[in-house]
């Protein structure tokens, strides 16, 4: 392709995402498509000649966008909502195009050094320790994987070489997400040793919970290491008691992990900064800008107050990548198993200059307000109840009646195509999860999912 050719197909990619942005709420939140379908609808093998570009663009919006769930609707509000902003996009964009690979600091002096600035402000607008040590990595579940790595390291230095000891015992609560388990079995800590401690009435894990598991361990001969914490969870954005955690963690020794994947964003407020009480405890801290922070997939943040354990668990620097010492020049490939490494930085910090602190915090807020209020009209209808409380911009509920009428009801809403909502098991009955987290979702949308939700009831026989 030649520079003048680039300049004409990516006007169009561009012209084409604007168009995407003004409006996603156009196609349907969820496709229509079946398992299968975009293969079949693929040639089997890939061209021996190059195509033109106008055919690779016509199949993408033919063939790829009709197959798409999308996260960017107005009215996705299943898991944790995400946007990619504009703003996101062009920092993702021009990533693509520097393709610097931060492995050392001299292979990209910018990646590295960018990546520092970036987490530093993220640190300093959520409150956190000024001296921890941050590093990108794609997901929050890596980033947790690496806590358990270091946790291991700490309590088993000589598992690096050796392999793990068996017998180290990982807690986190019975809303904990899934990550934490695999974490443990990538780590070679294995399941078995991954401890779900229960949680009270408001699904926050209760201190008392652990501190017995961690004695009925310790009886047993077994080496408790890591205590891993949530503040907002998966299912209800429930927030641990990190200080009292912190407490044990300290007493016992343990590493002390936060995952904050999705609740992170909100220590941009500081009127949700009492979610993060005990968090400065922590020895690593994850959240992702990719959830709530309007920064495109993939992106998420993890920070530790002890790199030194972290570089001891992974630095292995082959001849060939040896560079000068120089403490300014950080390698990120000491504290990570990825040796090659996106420049997701510049993402996250365009939309960090783009939007500012202040611009994040009010979007938080508004999603939260959203949630809050669409809470209030669930606790005024006597057919639904409300199952958790709503910290942040997530609302659990249920029509009152059985599992099935709960699916029934999910089901008829997202086969609209107008919203798409999530469901999840508490107390062991199916709820409904509505997450807002898209910057384009607006009362109007919240409003009309309740309508949806509603009228989705109306249907359920013998009920209404
Ligand atoms: C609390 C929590 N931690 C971790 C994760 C995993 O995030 P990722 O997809 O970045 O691995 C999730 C995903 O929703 C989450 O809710």
């Amino acid at each position: 392709m030649t520079p003048e050719e680039f300049r004409q197909h990516g006007y169009r990619a561009i012209d084409w995402i604007a168009d995407y942005l003004a409006d996603p709420g156009r196609y349907p939140v969820l496709p229509s498509v079946k398992p299968g379908e975009l293969i079949d609808a693929l040639p089997a093998a890939g061209p021996e000649r190059g195509e033109p570009m106008e055919a690779i663009f016509a199949d993408f919006e033919r063939l790829i966008v009709p197959a798409m769930t999308h996260w960017n609707h107005p009215a996705f509000l299943a898991y944790f909502a995400n946007s990619a902003t504009a703003e996101g996009i062009l920092g993702e964009l021009l990533c693509a195009a520097l393709n610097g690979n931060g492995m050392l600091w001299k292979t990209a002096p910018a990646v590295t050094e960018l990546e520092q600035v970036a987490l530093r402000w993220l640190r300093q607008w959520s409150g956190l320790p000024e001296d921890w040590f941050g590093i990108i990595y794609d997901t929050a579940s890596v980033g947790s994987m690496h806590a358990m790595a270091a946790a291991r390291q700490a309590a088993d230095p000589e598992s690096r070489t050796r392999g793990a000891t068996p017998g180290l015992v990982v807690y986190t609560s019975e809303q904990a997400h899934s990550s934490i388990e695999k974490g443990a079995i990538a780590v070679g800590i294995g399941q078995n040793h991954v401890r779900k401690v229960p949680v009270d009435a408001e699904f926050r894990m209760r201190p008392d919970a652990l501190e017995d598991l961690i004695a009925r361990d310790l009886a047993a001969g077994l080496r408790p290491c890591c205590v891993s914490a949530t503040v907002g969870t998966t299912s209800t954005t429930s927030v641990d008691p990190v200080p009292a955690l912190a407490d044990i963690a300290e007493r016992h020794k343990l590493w002390l992990h936060v995952d904050a994947a999705y609740a992170g964003s909100a220590a941009l407020a500081p009127e949700f900064r009492w979610a993060f009480a005990g968090c400065g405890r922590a020895d690593s801290f994850v959240t992702n800008p990719h959830k709530w922070l309007m920064t495109p997939m993939d992106c998420s943040v993890f920070y530790t107050r002890r790199p030194e354990i972290l570089r001891q668990a992974f630095s292995l620097i082959p001849e060939y990548l040896r560079t000068a010492d120089d403490p300014r020049a950080v390698n990120m490939m000491d504290y990570g198993v990825a040796l090659g490494r996106r420049f997701r930085a510049l993402k996250l910090w365009f939309v960090m200059r783009s939007f500012g602190r202040e611009g994040l915090a009010d979007m938080v807020r508004s999603h939260v307000r959203m949630a809050q209020e669409l809470a209030r009209k669930i606790d005024g209808d006597p057919r639904f109840e409300r199952v958790a409380p709503v910290p942040f911009s997530v609302v659990n509920f249920r029509y009152k009646g059985s599992d099935e009428d709960n699916h029934a009801i999910l089901d008829r809403v997202n086969r609209t195509g107008e919203a798409f909502l999530s469901g999840t098991v508490l107390n062991g009955r199916f709820v409904l999860h509505l997450a807002i987290g898209n910057r384009a979702t607006t009362e109007r949308h919240v409003r009309r999912v309740w309508d949806l939700v509603r009228e989705a009831a109306g249907w359920i026989p013998g009920r209404d």
